[in-house]
């Protein structure tokens, strides 16, 4: 054997007994729409590339106001182009500021959950190739507690729930806890206030949420804190940019860099060790069974 091949049977064979790189993925959800999820996910995982880590933001939303027109991207092809063996992982990705990458809305997601074991494998393929050069998955979620969400949701180490201070925000997102502790068994949420006026105003939002949650649901509640309602925030959305982007010193853009700091520090769970294909398989195979037994 000559020294290279040796060289390249080396390299080969430490990738495969090298521990998989950890992937966090966290997935921002509401129960209730117009709250501020896509300008958390937008903000919090442009916040983590500029902290330096490689974060991918996958569009699970097919809502009006979208992750790609907030960065001001143009898509031509989504997952539903990978989906279908049109175009790779790779080629879908756009670009945005600080390298952050981005997978626009499609159909795609909810197809993910229905897809053939051939497709399944095809899609885990597809983001295990990528999976290696990621440090953080944010997804953002429609509104709702459609399947789609409720499948997102079980598949991540981490969901964040923005809530803002409204009736229909609060009882959306306690519908929404219920739902993924009582019927799927997750056990813990972080909260975020957003669109708050004071510290205050933020803190009694989560506080109002806890009581209810601790008095019927066996759960945890962790508060992250509270994004304050920020015109400078509109104002970027005007411009197709983030808030962290256009106006970092701003109130929200300040909050979100702390937010993002914030997730970095959360502990790994366990099950957080390997690929982006784990997080694929837990949310393919792991889908929304009991809604269609129901
Ligand atoms: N912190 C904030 N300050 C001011 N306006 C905000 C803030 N967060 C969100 N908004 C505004 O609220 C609206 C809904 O936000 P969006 O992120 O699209 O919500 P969702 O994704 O939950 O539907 C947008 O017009 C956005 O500009
Ligand atoms: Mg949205």
């Amino acid at each position: 054997m000559r020294a290279s091949e040796q060289t390249a049977d080396q390299a080969e064979g430490l990738r495969r007994i090298a521990p998989p790189r950890p992937v966090r993925d966290i997935e921002v959800t509401s129960g209730k729409g117009g709250v501020g999820k896509t300008n958390v996910s937008v903000n919090l995982a442009l916040g983590l590339a500029l902290n330096g880590r490689e974060t991918l933001l996958l569009d699970a939303d097919l809502g009006l106001a979208n992750v790609d027109v907030i960065l001001g991207l143009h898509p031509t092809y989504n997952l539903s182009h990978v989906i279908g063996g049109e175009r790779s992982l790779e080629e879908v990705i756009l670009s945005g500021p600080s390298g952050l990458k981005v997978v626009p809305a499609s159909s795609g997601v909810r197809e993910m959950a229905d897809l053939g074991s051939a497709g399944n494998a095809g899609i885990i393929r597809a983001f295990s190739e990528l999976g290696q050069k990621l440090d953080v998955l944010v997804v953002d979620t429609a509104a709702g507690i459609s399947d789609s969400v409720i499948s997102f949701c079980r598949a991540s180490q981490e969901v964040i729930v923005v809530v803002c201070d409204e009736p229909a925000s609060i009882t959306d997102a306690y519908a929404l806890i219920k739902v993924l502790s009582r019927d799927y068994g997750l056990s813990r949420f972080r909260v975020l206030s957003n669109m708050a006026r004071t510290v205050h105003e933020g803190q009694a939002l989560f506080e109002k949420i806890a009581r209810v949650t601790d008095r019927f649901l066996d759960v945890a509640l962790d508060y992250l804190g509270m994004v304050p309602y920020d015109e400078y925030l509109r104002k970027a959305v005007q411009r197709q940019r983030a808030v962290v982007d256009a106006y970092p010193r701003s109130r929200a853009g300040v909050a979100f860099r702390s937010l993002a700091q914030k997730a970095d520090g959360w502990p790994m769970p366990e099950t957080a060790r390997g690929h982006l294909e784990f997080f694929v398989e837990r949310l393919i195979h792991r889908g929304c069974e009991p809604c269609k037994v129901a």
